[in-house]
């Protein structure tokens, strides 16, 4: 590291406040002090004795090679940058940022620190997976300097907030924003997006913090054929049972097989009971069940908002429920997973119909 920032060394606080972010501004200036302002993917680690934020020359759309990229030229030119992690609430006693100011350098394939970087951003964003960012050189801004600011007041101390909390509009925005859609586009869907979505499923409040979920993913046409059909017979024998006219069976199964055979993946959440408490009556094990199944359903409402978010659309389907043992012997599921749902994951083929919701004064039956 050839030039000192100014400023002093980051709290532990600090780092942990940038660790919980997701992406960051960094700054940069040209050779003619023009500066440049992006937005970036990051994570830390240790380098040369000390935190170092990297960066990687990612896939992401770009209008140039990597190489060539605004920032590696203004970095070479003038190693001096600035990076800014920050929240936005409007509570603004919420309001907070930390700049940190460093100084950069690329690190090429086979340098120190370049695999640990590598490992690093891949552990954070899972799309890293599929990119090819062990070849090509990583940005690191070491030699760290930090400024921090709250809404709070003047001690600036960003200790407990580590974990940044969503913008309340985004949250608003994301929930009321989610449909259930019934009809996708043939759009295929990409992996690290449903991978991230269940690992949002996962964060769900659940009895005694036990997780009592799994999910199967079926993704293969000819899977999601064979499930419809095994889901259709068992289907077919209960309306025959309920005395439903054939032309009315075929027309609901006709539907229930579409929507299975076009939706481009589906996830199966299955309510997971092994590792619950064991209580020796049956009306505290009942208990315990149906807290399971209370959180099975937080844990598909994030899958949902995660889903939509990242700007796909899903439908929850309740088949499964009927037909257990189907799903189970279909999908080769282990005999204590009990299948759910279906969520059907795709691009929306065109918007559907909104549903309206009770007003307040309906949802809110008492307040003492
Ligand atoms: C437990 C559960 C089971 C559901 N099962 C089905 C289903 O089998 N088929 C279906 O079309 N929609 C199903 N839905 C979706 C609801 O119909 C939908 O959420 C509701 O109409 C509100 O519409 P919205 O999700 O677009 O707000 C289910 C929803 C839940 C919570």
């Amino acid at each position: 590291m050839d030039r000192q920032a100014s400023g002093r060394s980051p709290t532990a606080a600090e780092l942990a406040y940038l660790d919980g972010h997701r992406v960051a501004r960094l700054a940069t200036v040209d050779g003619g002090g023009a500066p440049s302002l992006v937005p970036i993917c990051f994570a830390r680690i240790d380098l040369w004795g000390a935190p170092a934020i990297v960066s990687a020359l990612d896939d992401k759309p770009k209008r140039v090679d990597s190489r060539d990229l605004a920032r590696v030229r203004n970095i070479a030119a003038s190693p001096s940058v600035a990076l800014l992690v920050d929240d936005y609430l409007e509570e603004w006693s919420e309001l907070a940022f930390v700049r940190f100011r460093g100084v950069a350098r690329l690190i090429e394939p086979g340098e120190r620190g370049h695999t640990e970087a590598v490992a690093a951003l891949r552990e954070k964003y899972a799309q890293y997976a599929a990119m090819p960012i062990a070849e090509r050189p990583i940005v690191a801004i070491g030699d760290l300097r930090a400024f921090a600011w709250t809404g709070a007041g003047q001690a600036a101390d960003v200790s407990g907030r580590t974990l940044p909390r969503p913008g309340l509009a985004a949250l608003d925005a994301t929930i009321r924003g989610r449909r259930s859609v019934r009809a996708f586009g043939p759009r295929p869907v990409p992996r690290p997006l449903v991978e991230a979505a269940i690992a949002a499923a996962g964060w769900a409040p659940s009895p005694h913090g036990r997780q009592p979920w799994r999910f199967a993913v079926v993704e293969a046409a000819s899977r999601r054929a064979s499930l419809a059909e095994a889901m259709a017979a068992t289907w077919q024998a209960q309306l025959d049972l309920d005395g439903q006219d054939p032309a009315t069976v075929a027309h609901r199964l006709r539907r229930s097989r579409e929507r299975l055979t076009t939706a481009p993946l589906l996830v199966v959440p299955c309510l997971y009971l092994e590792e619950l408490d064991v209580y020796p009556d049956p009306a505290r094990q009942e208990a315990e069940r149906t807290m399971a199944i209370q959180s099975l359903g937080a844990a598909v409402q994030n899958l949902l908002l995660n889903l939509y978010a990242s700007g796909l659309d899903a439908g929850w389907m309740c088949a499964p429920l009927f037909c257990p043992e189907v799903v189970r012997r279909e999908l080769g599921l282990a005999a204590d997973l009990d299948p759910h749902a279906l969520i059907a994951v795709g691009y929306a083929a065109k918007d559907p119909v909104r549903r309206t919701r009770l007003p307040l004064d309906r949802l809110i039956v008492g307040w003492e």
